[in-house]
């Protein structure tokens, strides 16, 4: 069986984007970046998807939760104008919610829709909740990878040198040039992936991407950040100092011995 056909569904999700854009430059750059964000992270799950070798629906399932795993940011923006969670809303529970409401997932078996919704829904946790359906755990973690390769893209081009920082992209942490906090290295030294709670600094943002490395869940994900060469940009964006470069050396060797 052939893959999904995913046109039909991205012309769906550009119409409903449509809809958020309100001429005003500054708003809409936000609206932007999600969008471009779900295409990114749809090619992404279909690729994850495709070195995986999934039951058709649950390939199916893959493929339309990577393009809609990010619904509720829409919503969330205009609502609050802010993409952080624990100050406005769940955004995962928000798209899952939204995808009950909205005809986006029309035609598609009960079943996948299920595997769609319960995707988007525990894309953004912390962790994943043991009890849940072994089929939803997967598509969850498909997502899960996509969206990580894509925001890696989507950070380190905003922590560019000499560019303004978008305070939303940001999430309004301290833009402290020498300065990240110990407990997040700390993190990436352990081989573990680091807490947005712990966050202070921009570098700290830094080194949580770079912890993202010790929670990618496929092979074919790891390769990807790998030969993306984002990781060694980001490393470029760190501080000069031996034990940003110690991690960085630890992290990339990791993420090449798979
Ligand atoms: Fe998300």
């Amino acid at each position: 069986m052939s893959a999904l056909d995913l046109a039909p569904f991205r012309e769906f999700f550009g119409r409903y984007v449509d809809g958020f854009l309100t001429g005003d430059a500054a708003y809409d750059e936000n609206i932007e970046i999600k969008r471009e964000h779900s295409l990114l992270v749809a090619g992404h799950a279909a690729m994850v998807a495709d070195s995986l070798g999934l039951p058709p629906d649950l390939d199916r399932a893959c493929r339309l939760a990577g393009l809609f795993h990010d619904l509720g940011r829409f919503e969330q923006y205009r609502t609050f104008r802010s993409f952080n969670d624990p100050a406005t809303v769940n955004h995962g529970r928000l798209g899952c919610l939204l995808l009950g409401r909205v005809p986006a997932l029309d035609g598609e078996s009960p079943r996948v829709r299920r595997l769609v919704r319960a995707a988007v829904m525990l894309h953004n946790r912390r962790s994943l909740p043991p009890g849940a359906p072994a089929d939803h755990l997967l598509a969850t973690r498909v997502v899960r990878d996509a969206d990580k390769l894509d925001i890696f893209r989507v950070m380190v081009s905003h922590l560019a040198p000499g560019r303004a920082l978008n305070p939303v992209v940001t999430l309004g942490l301290k833009d402290e040039p020498g300065a990240w906090s110990a407990c997040i290295a700390a993190d990436i030294r352990a081989h573990r992936l680091a807490e947005y709670g712990q966050m202070e600094y921009v570098n700290d943002f830094k080194l949580l991407l770079l912890s993202w490395v010790y929670d990618l869940n496929f092979p074919a994900a790891r390769r990807a950040l790998l030969a993306s060469g984002l990781v060694q940009e980001l490393a470029s964006r760190l501080p000069a100092a031996p034990e940003m470069a110690e991690l960085v050396g630890q992290a990339l060797a990791d993420l090449a011995a798979d």
